[in-house]
């Protein structure tokens, strides 16, 4: 088996990285949750302990189990100090080349040499990133999904310079945090992202040609596909701003394929955007609710 150590920094405390924190630390790891903003910080450890208090409520962890996850974990704004000690640094912060390039450069050095570094990045290149490392053997995308605590997929993702050692320690981390882990070479949208905008891009093709409506789609997929979601309503709780801007990257260097449908950017425009804007493909009421009946029938081009 190959040896893990235990001290994890995870860098960002947001959406990811509280759910990043929680899962290594009811694993047992020491867990620092690092970020900019102390707010954030704040804000994670309320979203860690509702974790921990839904476990507890459905039976599934104990409340010493959610003690120990709680003591395991502290939190700091000091970046580089933070690293120091550390065997497994996770980056989980803000989407953005440059802010991830920054990240690695300043724990690069901090880091010792054993240690190896995760990047949470949904689409941006793993090779590209561990570029801001003197050594990039020791970079490895480590996708997690949203909610981390639910979800069991990690995808592992491989640079040009990630080494054979480092990849078997991420893939020893993702197993001791209960993951079932899959490993994909460097490519634009890894398999996931890649294949989601591609189902989403097609469910908005065929409403737009009135093909059927929105709810029609998402009931194919669920039902003829088992699909927990349908990609219009999955659409809406990623953002179809977000969509578009993986559509615009797929398209750029994919191909024609990933042409993002012409009703998404008129969504965009029009802030349609998805659930966070209480409208999307559907309707949402105050608690972020569906509408029954609320989604677009068809042929708006
Ligand atoms: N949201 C998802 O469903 C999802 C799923 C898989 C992967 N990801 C990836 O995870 C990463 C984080 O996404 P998120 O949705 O959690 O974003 P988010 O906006 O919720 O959180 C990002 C956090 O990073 C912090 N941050 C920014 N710059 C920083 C810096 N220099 N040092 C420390 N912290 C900094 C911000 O303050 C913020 O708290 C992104 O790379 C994203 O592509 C997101």
């Amino acid at each position: 088996m190959t040896e893990v150590g235990n001290k994890v920094v995870v860098v960002g405390a947001g959406l990811m990285g509280h759910g990043i924190a929680h899962a290594f630390a009811s694993a047992g790891h020491r867990v620092t949750l690092v970020d900019i903003d102390a707010a954030a910080l704040e804000k994670a450890k309320g979203k860690i302990d509702e974790i921990i208090a839904g476990g507890i409520k459905l039976g599934k962890v104990t409340l010493e189990a959610g003690e120990a996850t709680r003591a395991a974990l502290s939190t700091s704004t000091a970046l580089a100090a933070s690293a120091e000690g550390a065997d497994l640094l996770i980056e989980t912060a803000t989407e953005l080349l440059p802010v991830k390039l920054d990240i690695l450069r300043e724990v690069d050095p901090a880091l010792p040499a054993h240690a190896i570094i995760g990047t949470n990045t949904s689409a941006l290149s793993v090779t590209e990133i561990a570029g801001a490392c003197a050594d990039p053997a020791r970079v490895v995308g480590m996708h997690f999904f949203n909610p981390v605590h639910k979800m069991k997929l990690l995808e592992l993702v491989v640079g040009l310079a990630t080494s054979p050692e480092t990849l078997a320690r991420a893939r020893a981390y993702g197993e001791a945090v209960g993951k079932a882990v899959i490993a994909v070479n460097d490519s634009p949208g890894l398999t996931t992202s890649r294949m989601s905008a591609m189902l989403g891009n097609e469910a908005m093709w065929m409403l737009s040609e009135g093909v059927a409506s929105a709810e029609d789609i998402d009931t194919a997929l669920r039902l003829g596909f088992n699909h927990p979601m349908g990609p219009l309503e999955l659409g809406d709780l990623t953002g179809w701003d977000t969509r578009l801007k993986v559509l615009q990257y797929l398209h750029g260097v994919l191909g024609d394929k990933f042409r993002p449908c012409p009703l998404i950017l008129k969504m965009v425009k029009a802030g349609r955007i998805g659930r966070k804007a209480g409208a999307g493909v559907y309707r949402y009421d105050e608690e972020g609710r569906k509408i029954a009946g609320s989604g677009l029938k068809g042929s708006y081009l």
